[in-house]
């Protein structure tokens, strides 16, 4: 294989461990009444690298992030955060949602600085933090606006700039993009590689596109249909000194998104 995407990708199993693990997920299952969702899920995840989860819709993705964050309990197995087993949400990890869920009545900066008035942060310090992450996302004037007064990518960057704010070890972000127009989705996602270049945070990323998870990830986990299972793990290895006109024209990057096109047509309905 002249590609070494390709070659490495060959590795699976061995390329979803490594030394030093932020997230560890063991040998998790997960059943909702009689549909099995996920099934012997193992997994680890890095300080400082993105890994995508993609997948057909309905293969458990959602589920896996919620299972990680400590917002659902798996039904057997278990998730260890820098080695300590997860029993339920902790400020360690954030999760961005799919919907947004910011507060309607609050102003950008009290929805940022949320988390933080939550551990108990004095006002003017989390006030000082929340606007240093709504400048990073490019939100910098709309501090006093209110969520309705914003477009849904704008209010997307709430989202983000408050998973930020609360300083978390671990991102779960759950299709963040999905609700934005392309043009906007390729600004966000040049921030996202901003914020995995400057914060070294371990950042788990579900996408629909197969695009958008080459274009940003690490690593590339692809699920089969219900119930999930881990069918293949990629390793992009993009050239991020590139511009972002360069990479998508690169062949490599090219064959990375028709390899997992390949993958992942078996599923198409
Ligand atoms: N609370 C729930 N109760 C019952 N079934 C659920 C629940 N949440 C998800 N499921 C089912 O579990 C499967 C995985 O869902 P989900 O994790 O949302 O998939 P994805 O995010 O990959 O689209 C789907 O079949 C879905 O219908
Ligand atoms: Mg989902």
């Amino acid at each position: 294989m002249a590609n070494p995407a390709l070659a490495r990708s060959s590795a699976g199993v061995t390329a979803v461990t490594s030394n030093d693990p932020v997230v560890q997920v063991c040998d998790v299952c997960k059943n909702y009444r009689d549909v099995e969702a996920l099934r012997g899920i193992n997994l680890e995840f890095e300080r400082g690298k993105l890994t995508t989860l993609l997948g057909p819709s309905g293969c458990g993705k959602t589920t896996l992030l919620k299972i990680i964050a400590g917002l659902v309990p798996a039904t057997s197995g278990e998730i260890r955060v820098n080695g300590r087993a997860v029993t339920g949400p902790g400020p360690e990890r954030a999760f961005v949602f799919q919907d947004f869920a910011l507060m309607p009545w609050a102003t950008v900066l009290r929805n940022v600085a949320f988390g933080l008035e939550l551990k108990g942060v004095v006002s003017a310090e989390r006030n000082r933090i929340a606007r240093r992450y709504i400048e990073q996302v490019g939100l910098a004037g709309f501090e006093e606006k209110y969520p309705h007064e914003l477009s849904g990518g704008m209010r997307q960057r709430v989202g983000i700039a408050r998973a930020f704010a609360v300083n978390a070890d671990v991102l779960l972000l759950d299709e963040p993009f999905s609700a934005v127009d392309e043009q906007n989705r390729r600004k966000f996602q040049e921030d996202l590689l901003r914020l995995v270049e400057q914060e070294k945070k371990t950042f788990i990323f579900v996408t629909h596109s197969i695009e958008e998870a080459v274009y940003v990830s690490d690593r590339i986990v692809l699920l089969s249909p219900r119930p999930g299972r881990i069918s293949q793990v990629i390793d992009p290895m993009i050239d991020r000194s590139a511009s972002p006109d360069d990479i998508r024209r690169d062949a490599g990057y090219l064959d990375v998104v028709e390899e997992i096109w390949q993958g992942l047509r078996q599923y198409a309905e």
